[in-house]
């Protein structure tokens, strides 16, 4: 069987207005999951990720890897990825395009093949993604890029060596192909500013667990020392703060008991202190995040997202369509990305009253109930947001462009069937 079957489409029906119940193990993180498989590219021999994600985003990557010449296979409940024989000769132009959602291929390829051609990304439907962060610092490392017909070609001529970066925004994917371009390279690479999330400290942890010398993880300086090489290893990847959070969220908009299994409580303090704010009865416990809620959530008053450990803003949207029916007015300010405000306008159909100010700052009023609507989701994070807000409704929602959620979501629709929804895709 082909390691990555062919992406489903569809939408998604929700009969709302079901308390939940049950629970539901949370699956491994796509933003931990997809910058360690571009780094099985610098190990020689087979890595072995164990609880990877079986999502689109990952299904993309794996298809990348293979047409670089890597090969692929899932083995019980991981993906096992051998590179030996992987080049940037002649990249097929799937690789090409493909770049722009695997960017953190950037520094892994160029480590191992010296060369690397890329679309020039543009940006996407939350904003433009610049990349001069990730440009700049490679730059620092010996690395020339030039374009030519469009497309940004990189090289390193007299290979990769170490640099004193410092990052100007704590950048999540820019932090993450300096870790891979600097763990192989000629001496000592050290990054103030780096980003502190739950995912690059894993894409750390994972390297070391090759033979890496990386110091710091989890803090905003790190220290790498480069070796030589690196060797395969088997490695957990950690369970999703975002679909935790989703489903965290879920139960605090329906009201209900859940048990969310080997939810990572430890980096979801700032969504779980949130959620207490809004009415959740939050308990840690050893099996994962168990949450109480009454049937309707308060308001948080003020909600702003922020670089971790702040309120990340990829639970930005989910947590504005619970405030839609929180009493009171609730302030939403987004601090990361110029465009995160796209649900506004399909929550606005279901009743939500949403009045946005400019693009960084919104004010949610409470209304009683939301109403069941056929809605489109057209990006990842907003479309769960607009199964949530289906959770809530009153009658039946369809979410349609279900192709963005499964980018993220292992299954939300079984996910939250086990939790006593109401749901199916067709
Ligand atoms: C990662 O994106 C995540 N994606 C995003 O998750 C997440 O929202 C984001 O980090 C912030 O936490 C993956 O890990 C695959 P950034 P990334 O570089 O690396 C600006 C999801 O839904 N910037 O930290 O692209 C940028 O414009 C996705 O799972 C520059 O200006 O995020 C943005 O405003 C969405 N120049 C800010 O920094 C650069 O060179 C944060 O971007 C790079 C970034």
């Amino acid at each position: 069987m082909s390691p990555i079957p062919e992406k489903a489409t569809g939408e998604i029906h929700i009969r709302g207005g079901v308390r939940l119940q049950g629970k539901v193990k949370v699956q491994g993180s796509k933003n931990a999951a997809l910058p360690i498989l571009a780094a099985t590219i610098l190990a020689e021999g087979e890595s072995y990720l164990k609880d990877c994600p079986k999502i689109s985003d990952v299904y993309r990557m794996l298809r990348l890897l293979q047409s670089l010449g890597g090969q692929v296979r899932w083995e019980g409940d991981g993906v096992c990825v051998s590179t030996g024989s992987i080049t940037t000769q002649d990249m097929p132009a799937d690789v090409i395009t493909g770049m722009r959602s695997s960017l953190c291929l950037l520094g892994a390829l160029l480590a191992r093949c010296g060369s690397i051609v890329m679309e020039y990304p543009g940006g996407c439907v939350i904003g433009q993604r610049p990349i001069d962060l990730h440009l700049g610092a490679l730059e620092q490392m010996g690395v020339h890029f030039h374009e030519e017909e469009g497309r940004i070609c990189g090289e390193a001529p007299e290979g990769i060596h170490g640099a004193e970066i410092h990052l100007a925004l704590p950048s999540v994917g820019a932090t993450e192909n300096i870790l891979l371009a600097a763990v192989t390279a000629r001496g000592v690479t050290r990054i103030e500013g780096a980003a502190r999330e739950p995912e690059v400290e894993a894409l750390c942890r994972s390297l070391n667990a090759c033979g890496a010398r990386i110091e710091g993880a989890g803090s905003s300086c790190l220290e790498i020392r480069g070796v030589k090489r690196l060797h395969g290893a088997v490695y957990r990847i950690p369970a999703d703060r975002i679909v935790a959070g989703t489903y965290l969220f879920a139960a605090l908009g329906a009201g209900g008991c859940v048990l969310l299994e080997q939810a990572p409580c430890g980096h979801m303090q700032g969504v779980i202190r949130m959620a207490e704010r809004m009415g959740a009865l939050c308990q840690v416990t050893e099996e994962g995040l168990y949450v109480q809620s009454a049937a309707k959530p308060a308001s948080a008053g003020v909600i702003r997202t922020g670089v971790y450990p702040g309120f990340p803003t990829d639970m930005q949207s989910v947590a504005l369509a619970v405030s839609t029916i929180a009493p009171g007015e609730t302030r939403i300010e987004e601090h990361i990305f110029e465009n995160r405000f796209r649900v506004t306008e399909p929550l606005r159909r279901m009743g939500a009253d949403i009045r946005q100010l400019d693009s960084h700052c919104l004010y949610v009023k409470g209304t009683d109930r939301l109403h069941g609507q056929r809605v489109e989701a057209c990006e990842l994070r907003g479309g769960a947001a607009l199964v949530v807000a289906g959770l809530m409704a009153e009658g039946e929602t369809v979410v349609t462009g279900c192709e963005y959620i499964e980018r993220g979501y292992e299954n939300i629709c079984k996910d939250l069937r086990e939790l006593g929804v109401r749901i199916h895709s067709v």
